[in-house]
Order: structure tokens, then sequence, then C-alpha cells
């Protein structure tokens, strides 16, 4: 069933076109509107909500990371991110008017199942995103927005990240839609974006010969990202990747951060990935970033760098350049995401690792 991939892990980075454009399908009219009636949530309730906690672990809460920066931006709603056990038990804030968002993959993980109960019993409404229709957290969840990443067998999440960035940017512009916080052509115009990201995903996948190699060459015993804005998740979430398959220590990090302390980590040699923001962007995010690059680089870092097209800023303070299409600032993370899938795969492959199992890890953690 691994349809002539090496991993089920390699299949699933290739299926992400497809997922993301499944997540995206009958969700629209027409008239280029939202329509996520599939919610059954009244979207007068909607209308009264002033702030949304979203709740996950692990890979899903990177994903609800990007969904904060989106969500924040559209619909000016105020957003907090917070891993679903450290929610569960400290006394957060929540009222009537809360959202909480849950993700989940597998819709089993016992840590956001206790959140979600426990958000519901302080009166939130729960809204969850979940891949495995039947699984538990949509049961007991207000409303479901479902993924259509299909099975992910592969214990590392990767399709499945690529379909909740996806379903989160689906509801953060169905939150503008209802609340009249963006007017419809804007809306219009990130769903167009949207619906252009396979292909540019697919781009990505294609053109991973030379994040392979470098990963089969890779003999470091640590390894470093860094990213701003949107792309500091996809800064952890490559940490994380690297953690789990290759058991390599791996840290991601705020960019902005570096001088506050990571620096005191760069040595000669040490391999440093950069998440480079679009310089068609907020210009100023992405000066920072450069200089960044190059002040590592001044102490020896072996800076990977992760830019998009066109972008020849980067070049000379980059080792290595892995170009990604141009896209929109906040759904840059459904490409900048998927070198870093690639990078970790292929370094487990590359030292013989079990790819899809990876020791001590289970694909859905059911117990707290
Ligand atoms: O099934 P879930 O999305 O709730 O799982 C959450 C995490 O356990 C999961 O994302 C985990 O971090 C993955 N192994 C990451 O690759």
């Amino acid at each position: 069933e691994k349809g002539g991939f090496r991993t089920f892990m390699d299949k699933e980075i290739n299926d992400e076109p497809q997922a993301v454009a499944d997540t995206l399908l009958g969700r629209t009219n027409t008239a280029g509107n939202l329509t996520l009636d599939e919610l059954r949530i009244d979207e007068a309730l909607l209308r009264t909500v002033d702030k949304i906690i979203v709740i996950a672990c692990g890979t899903a809460a990177y994903a609800g990371h990007v969904a904060k920066y989106a969500i924040e931006h559209w619909c000016r709603i105020p957003v907090e991110v917070e891993l679903a056990h450290e929610f569960r038990y400290r006394d957060a804030v929540v009222s009537e008017k809360t959202l909480v968002v849950a993700i989940s993959q597998s819709g089993e993980t016992m840590d956001t199942l206790m959140a979600v109960r426990h958000a519901r019993e302080q009166g939130a409404k729960v809204l969850s995103i979940v891949n495995t229709h039947g699984s538990t957290i949509p049961r007991e969840s207000d409303a479901v927005l479902y993924t259509h990443a299909g099975p992910e067998i592969a214990v590392a999440s990767t399709k499945a990240f690529l379909a909740q960035l996806t379903a989160a940017y689906l509801l953060g512009l169905y939150l503008a839609q209802v609340r009249g916080t963006k007017f419809p052509d804007e809306i219009a115009g990130v769903l167009a974006d949207l619906k252009a990201m396979p292909n540019k995903i697919r781009t990505v996948i294609d053109g991973g010969d030379r994040i392979r190699m470098i990963a089969r060459w890779m003999d470091s015993r640590s390894v470093l990202f860094l990213g701003r804005h949107v792309g500091f998740p996809v800064a952890m979430e490559g940490a994380l990747k690297l953690k789990e398959l290759a058991y390599i220590h791996a840290e991601g990090f705020a960019a902005g951060e570096l001088k506050h302390g990571p620096i005191a980590l760069i040595e000669p040699g040490i391999p440093v990935f950069v998440i480079v923001p679009s310089p068609r962007g907020r210009d100023s995010l992405h000066s920072k970033v450069i200089s960044n690059i190059q002040e590592i680089r001044a102490r020896g870092a072996r800076t990977l760098v992760i830019a998009e097209e066109g972008d020849d800023a980067v070049l000379p303070y980059a080792d290595e350049v892995f170009w990604v299409p141009q896209s929109p600032t906040l759904l840059s993370p459904l490409v900048t995401v998927v070198p870093l899938q690639i990078f970790a795969c292929e370094l487990a492959t590359a030292r013989g690792l079990d790819v899809d199992q990876p020791r001590n890890l289970a694909k859905s953690v059911t117990v707290e």
C-alpha cells in the first residue's frame, strides 16, 4: 500500500498536494463565498466570540501557531495557542464567548480530548479540526471541520499538518466572512491563493533532490532551526521531525530570540536551517532575518536557507539555498515546511532507521 514508495512517510509527503486540494474541495460556492454549513454552528454565535484558544499537541499545535497569525490578521480576534495538557491543568479564563479550537489528526489524543471536555465544562464552544472520521474528539465537540488528508500511517505527521493548516485558514476566512472583518473580494483573493498552493507544494516535492543529498551527508549531532512570524512554528516543526525520526538533538527558535540566548549555541560547522520570510511581505521582517543569517554565518554556522524564488538577498550568506515558490506570507508554511519534512525523512532513512515507526512513539497517544 506504499504505492511504490520506500516508506509511508515518503508516500504521505508525496500526497500533500492532494491533501490540501481535498481539504479545500467543496467548501466554496460559485460566488466564491465560503460555505461551511457542515459546521452546524450558529453564525450569530460566531459573531459573539471574543477570544479563541487553540489547543493541540505536537505537530497539530504548530498548525495552531500558524492559525493564530492568520486568524488574528483576518478577524481581529485575539487567539491563544496552548498545548492541550497545559491548558487542561491551569485556570484558563474561558467563557461562553470563548471559541476553543481543538486540532488533532487522530481525534483520539487523550491530552486534547481532556482539554476539550474541560473547555466545554467551562462553558466554551469547541470546534475541532480533525482528520479521522468517527473518532472521539469530533463526537465530543460542538462543531467539526474535517481535514481531508486521507489516512496517515507514518507516526510522524506530514500531510495531516498541511491539511490542518488548510482547514485553519478556511476557518479564519469563514470567521472573517461571518464577522465582516474582510471584504468579500479580499476573502475570494485569499481563497484563490490557497487553491494555487497544491501546485506549489508539488514543485517543492519534485525539486527535493538537493535537500535529500544534504540530508544523506549530514553527520552533525545537533541541528538548529530559525524562523520568524509564521516561519517560527515551521522551525519548531522542522526540529520536531528531526528529533522524532533521526533521534538528533534539534531545536526551533524564533529568529528574533537569537541574541537573547540561543546565539551562544552557534559554533563552527553547526547546521542551522533558516526560514526566510518573503521579501514581498513586510520588508523589515525579511531584512531582519537576513541579518540573523549573516550573524550566525560570521560565527561559523553552516547556513541552510529556505527562501522564496528570486530572493537573491540570501545568496551571499547561504551555504545552501532551498527555493520555494512565491506565496503570500500567511500561506507560506504550506511550502516552507516541506523541505524540512523531506530532510528529516531522508536523514533517518540514510541512517537505516525505521522512519514509519520511530522508537518510543505511537501514532496516537491515547493516555494522558
Ligand atoms: O493525532 P494528533 O494530531 O492529536 O496527534 C498530536 C501529536 O501527538 C502528533 O502531532 C505528534 O506530535 C506527531 N508524532 C508529530 O509528527
